[in-house]
């Protein structure tokens, strides 16, 4: 039996490494800095240093992720980035095993992709588990029970939504929305109704520290941008209630989706998903507001789980430490 001692969570907005005995050792953003070249591209960044280039470069600097929409779309970047990763947290090569937090839905071309990746980083053994699996364990569901779980995931990149039966994905769906697609309409609406142009980062401080879910919510903060038509620097407030509006159409549609997951089951299943209640996980669950949100408008008892960001990956933290669940999971994936 292999025993594994690392986990990796590569999300569309961060990536996350656990290690066995030592927790959490690295969360930075799956963000990559370059700028082409003559040959090819030269590397500006990684991690959190291509997130601080983001909007402070020339227009021929790309700051972008190298997994988008939970596929690797770029190996050679990807694997330059895990390698910066894992130096960082000073990871000796071919000495370690590793479990990846995957999407329920990926395929196995793109199972092979992950495998490939995280063996050419430097990892002998390299297994897969879904990632609502390990959300359920973070959160403190007993997955070896008959009871059915349902995990509505909503990341930077994706909203994943999961029904799990015993340790298995028995119903799954993907939308390909998340923070990042609310930072850009925060963004967009900003420059559209208000004449400013803020940066991505900012609107991401935005929808994180100011848009809220109740509707008549008072935070405000003070941004600068640069006007639109003078293109001088202009300071300007930003209240929650400019926000609701832009983000509401984002978490109803994920209200649909999940809605229309619940009703698609069989009445057993969704009888125990409505005894249990909906796990909202992920870190845009923590919005400000989504609880009362979530009881106004959706039909079914929900959660939402403490520190939404981490839950998966300490879930896998947890499964490093009872490898017997752990490849009792990898053998049903
Ligand atoms: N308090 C908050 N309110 C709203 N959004 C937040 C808050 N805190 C973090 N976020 C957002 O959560 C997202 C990151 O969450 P998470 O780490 O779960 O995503 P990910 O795993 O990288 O992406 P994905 O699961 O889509 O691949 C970012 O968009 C971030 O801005
Ligand atoms: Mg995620």
């Amino acid at each position: 039996m292999t025993k594994y001692n690392y986990a990796i969570e590569l999300g569309g907005g961060q990536t996350k490494i656990y290690q066995k005995d030592c927790g959490l050792v690295l969360c930075e953003p799956t963000l990559v800095a370059a700028e082409p070249t003559s040959s090819g591209y030269s590397l500006l960044g990684l991690g959190k240093e291509a997130k601080a280039l983001m909007g402070k470069t020339n227009d021929e600097v790309e700051v972008f992720s190298p997994i988008v929409n939970g596929k690797i779309n770029n190996f050679e970047y990807a694997q330059e980035l895990l390698e910066y990763f894992f130096e960082k947290v000073k990871y000796k090569k071919n000495s370690g095993n590793i479990i990846v937090l995957v999407g329920c839905g990926i395929s196995n071309n793109d199972k092979k992709l992950y495998r490939d990746l995280l063996h050419k980083v430097g990892f002998k053994e390299v297994a897969l588990v879904p990632t609502a699996v390990c959300t359920c364990v973070g959160a403190g569901k007993n997955i070896s029970s008959t009871k059915i779980n349902m995990v509505v995931n909503i990341g930077g990149g994706n909203v994943d939504i999961s029904v799990i039966n015993r340790n298995s994905i028995i119903k799954g769906a993907t939308l390909g929305i998340g923070g990042r697609n609310i930072d850009s309409a925060i963004a967009q609406t900003i420059a559209y109704d208000d004449g400013i142009v803020i940066g991505l980062a900012t609107a991401e401080i935005l929808k994180n520290e100011v848009a809220s879910l109740f509707s008549n919510d008072t935070l405000n903060m003070e941004v600068t941008g640069v006007d639109v038509e003078s293109k001088v620097p202009r300071s300007y407030i930003i209240n929650s209630s400019d926000l609701y509006p832009i983000i509401l159409p984002f978490f109803d549609e994920v209200l649909r989706a999940s809605e229309v997951t619940i009703t698609s089951l069989p009445p057993e299943i969704s009888k125990d998903i409505i005894n249990n209640g909906v796990l909202f996980a992920g870190g845009v669950s923590q919005i400000s507001g989504l609880n009362d949100y979530l009881k106004k408008y959706f039909r079914y008892p929900s959660i939402i789980v403490e520190d939404g960001e981490f839950t998966s990956i300490n879930g896998a933290g947890k499964l490093l430490d009872d490898q017997e669940l752990l490849n009792r999971i990898i053998e049903n994936f």
